[in-house]
């Protein structure tokens, strides 16, 4: 049986686990991953949820915004994050245009991320107005997570990437984008880029557990990006980032070590070299020994 770090038993994480940790008030843990190494180590950390993120655009495939990745990328990273991961529920994202085009077309590419991609739920953007077409995915047996506040693929829409909610009107359409991918029967609802007061408000009112990221402490659980915690972004970070560790410095140190080593050449050492058996080594030195003298 494996543990958790403080030595607990683990339990896989499910959709009725995560309405569990909401009911005894245990918050929730998410985090990206987009590669089985990240995978392997986030879910050996106890996260509960690990999602593949279309962030994925940006952090791994270096696009300026999610708009251009496709279902095969998103599939692609899905395979290798499904491949490390043992106990945290994993989602994968919808991404763009996989979505939007019609009912069919949309369950059809929800489908792929189950089978194809080993998700056990996918996550798309919007509220009241994917409601119908989120029941008709659950319909088919996909769990879904709904996403509304600051939601990246309407990047152009919202005319950049804006706090939402900041008026009275604003806040009466996230409470009802809420209400509906609650009554919907969403897994989860990720709040991103929103007030904190409206985002208490939401989590106070739906009994699906939501997920912050930029909507303060007070959603059932929290989701970053796993660049964002690493400093892995090349960009200034957002007022929600809170760095964990710096992973850009230490890859540098190290590369930077590794190329000292070669030109001044201390790598590699004898002891990081293979070496011949006795025997060969012996039989060889006979073989080149009759070669010169032959020379002479
Ligand atoms: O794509 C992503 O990483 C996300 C999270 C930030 C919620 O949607």
């Amino acid at each position: 049986m494996s543990l958790t770090p403080a030595g607990e038993p683990r339990q896989k994480i499910t959709v009725a686990s995560l309405r569990e940790k909401k009911l005894q008030h245990q918050p929730i843990t998410c985090l990206t991953a987009y590669d089985y190494a990240a995978a392997r180590l986030v879910d050996e950390a106890a996260i509960d949820i690990i999602l593949v993120g279309d962030s994925l655009a940006q952090t791994m495939l270096g696009y300026e915004n999610t708009l251009a990745v496709s279902v095969d990328e998103m599939l692609h990273h899905t395979r290798a994050v499904h491949r490390g991961v043992k106990h945290a529920f994993l989602i994968a994202d919808m991404p763009f245009g996989s979505y939007h085009v019609g009912t069919d077309e949309a369950v059809k590419n929800a489908t792929r991320f189950i089978k194809e991609g080993g998700a056990e739920a996918v996550k798309m953007e919007g509220g009241e107005k994917r409601a119908d077409l989120i029941r008709r995915i659950i319909d088919a047996e996909i769990p879904v997570a709904g996403h509304i506040g600051l939601t990246p693929q309407s990047v152009n829409v919202m005319s950049g990437y804006k706090v939402q909610g900041k008026s009275l009107s604003a806040i009466e359409q996230l409470m009802r984008d809420a209400v509906a991918l609650d009554r919907a029967g969403v897994a989860c609802i990720y709040l991103e880029g929103i007030p904190r007061e409206v985002a208490a408000m939401i989590t106070a009112e739906v009994a699906t557990p939501t997920i912050g990221i930029g909507a303060g402490p007070d959603c059932d659980g929290q989701v970053l990006v796993i660049h964002d915690i690493l400093n892995l972004t090349f960009a200034p970070a957002a007022k929600f980032v809170r760095r964990y560790g710096d992973a850009a410095a230490l890859i540098t140190d190290a590369v930077q070590a590794f190329r000292a080593d070669v030109t001044s050449r201390q790598y590699p050492a004898d002891s990081e070299s293979y070496h011949l058996p006795k025997e060969t080594q012996q039989a060889l030195e006979t073989v080149l020994e009759r070669k010169r003298w032959m020379q002479r």
